[in-house]
């Protein structure tokens, strides 16, 4: 099938249509069960998903805007979801081990609380959750708010982009193996293998999200171009970062705007990762850069040179030490020494409080990558290794890598309304699933 590489054009997202409006909300409905999806041309890959699309349906919500998702369970195994980077109360958090039942039925209320910010949704299922993630339970969820367009690309210039890898047969099905090779070998966009999109001579919002277990990917344009960053994980930087390379570990995001006006019509430019191994994990979309906009639809966009106000900077009350680390006798990945129990809760954090966490992966051994997320909050990266880390790392993000053998530093301040026990765990799904993973409890 590689014979057809480009041949396919790259299917865009819209928003998924609610089920029902409501006075105070938009209801919709995800049914999670198996289906197929024509990853490569011709062929139907068995696959889990939501309402039968791969990935799932995009869902665009507005800020303080109430989103009732009712997800229907017809999986023989349990699934959770959770809205990864979403504001969410604790009920509708999605934790590993409040799972939907198969057959069953749950309710979840997103108050979207939060700024504009390209979030995503994915199972979440303790032990369940790398392999059904893999096998396609995973959606974007974009929350828009008053500011979140200025005017930036909109429309069908605003692009999401969801790269995740896998391992195909011979015969086109999924093969999985837990930690059977951490990079798969090709890199689907928006659930295809090496699409193709048509762009006009003008500007075009990107909205990036890595959403594979395991793969890390640094992205760049295949004839030098640069991206113009203006959003990371939970919403808009400061101010816009040029770049000519964006790297995005396991759930990382990152908003960039690329103006293809500098480009004759005809021009193909290739949307690379880097660090892929074989072409089918390098090269990852083709632009092919066509005529247009043409004089009544002018390219009006623009990206202004200040987006929203930088956080200001609180002084830590606490300072945490998190301990990433292998212990390769058991083969088990620990945080502070333990694996999940859901009986454990590593930290009480006071509402409003704003801590110090200090992330090391002490693996050196093995180096083998980690990262923290955190549910519920947005936070800001300080350093590694004591090097100040570069602006569009810095806030406002929910995950962060941990290099083997290297501290970071993150200053999180809990300004969300809501309280309980959340967890904070290695977004490597391969890792979490195994029980890397912890618990706070958030108190008023
Ligand atoms: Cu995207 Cu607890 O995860
Ligand atoms: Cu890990």
């Amino acid at each position: 099938w590689s014979a057809a590489a480009f041949s396919r054009p790259l299917p865009v997202p819209t928003p998924m249509r609610p089920s029902r409006l409501r006075l105070d909300r938009d209801v919709y409905d995800l049914t999670v069960d198996k289906s197929t999806a024509e990853i490569v041309p011709g062929v139907r890959t068995p696959i889990l998903s939501y309402n039968g699309t791969f990935p799932g349906p995009m869902i665009v919500a507005r800020r303080n805007r109430t989103v009732q998702v009712n997800v229907h369970n017809r999986l023989a195994a349990d699934t959770a979801v959770h809205l990864h980077g979403g504001n969410t109360p604790q009920a509708s958090d999605g934790h590993p081990l409040d799972v939907i039942k198969p057959g069953a039925s749950r309710t979840y209320l997103y108050p979207n609380r939060q700024p504009a910010a390209t979030l995503w949704y994915h199972d979440h299922a303790h032990h369940m959750e790398a392999e059904q993630v893999y096998r396609g339970l995973s959606g974007l969820y974009i929350v828009e708010d008053a500011v979140s367009r200025f005017r930036l690309p909109s429309g069908k210039h605003d692009i999401p982009l969801m790269f995740r890898d896998v391992n195909l047969g011979v015969d086109g099905t999924m093969t999985w193996e837990l930690f059977g090779q951490p990079n798969r070998s090709t890199v689907l966009v928006n659930g295809v293998a090496q699409p193709h999109l048509t762009v006009q001579r003008r500007r075009y919002r990107l909205r990036l999200l890595n959403c594979s277990n395991e793969r890390s990917m640094r992205f760049t344009l295949g004839n030098g171009a640069s991206f113009l960053q203006v959003a990371s994980d939970g919403g808009f930087l400061p101010r816009p970062v040029s770049r000519t390379e964006v790297v995005l570990w396991p759930a990382e995001r990152a908003e960039v705007v690329v103006d293809f006006a500098p480009f004759k019509a005809g021009t193909q430019i290739m949307l690379e990762n880097a660090d892929g191994e074989v072409d089918t994990a390098k090269q990852l979309l083709r632009f092919d850069v066509a005529e247009g906009p043409g004089l009544f639809n002018a390219d009006t966009s623009y990206v202004p040179a200040t987006l929203v106000p930088a956080p200001a900077d609180r002084k830590p009350t606490v300072t945490r030490k998190v301990v990433l680390s292998f212990d390769a006798a058991n083969g088990v990945f620990l945080i502070n020494g333990k694996q999940f129990d859901p009986e454990r809760v590593d930290f009480t954090v006071k509402r409003g409080s704003t801590e110090l966490w200090e992330i090391t992966n002490t693996d050196t051994q093995f180096q083998i990558p980690h990262s923290l997320h955190l549910h519920l909050i947005q936070f800001k990266v300080l350093d590694r290794d004591g090097v100040k880390v570069p602006e569009w790392e810095t806030y406002p993000k929910d995950t962060v890598r941990v290099l083997p053998g290297s501290t970071v530093r993150i200053l999180a301040t809990f300004d969300s309304e809501y309280t309980g026990v959340y967890p904070f765990h290695c977004h490597f799904v391969d890792h979490s699933s195994v029980a890397m993973m912890a618990q706070m409890r958030i108190v008023p």
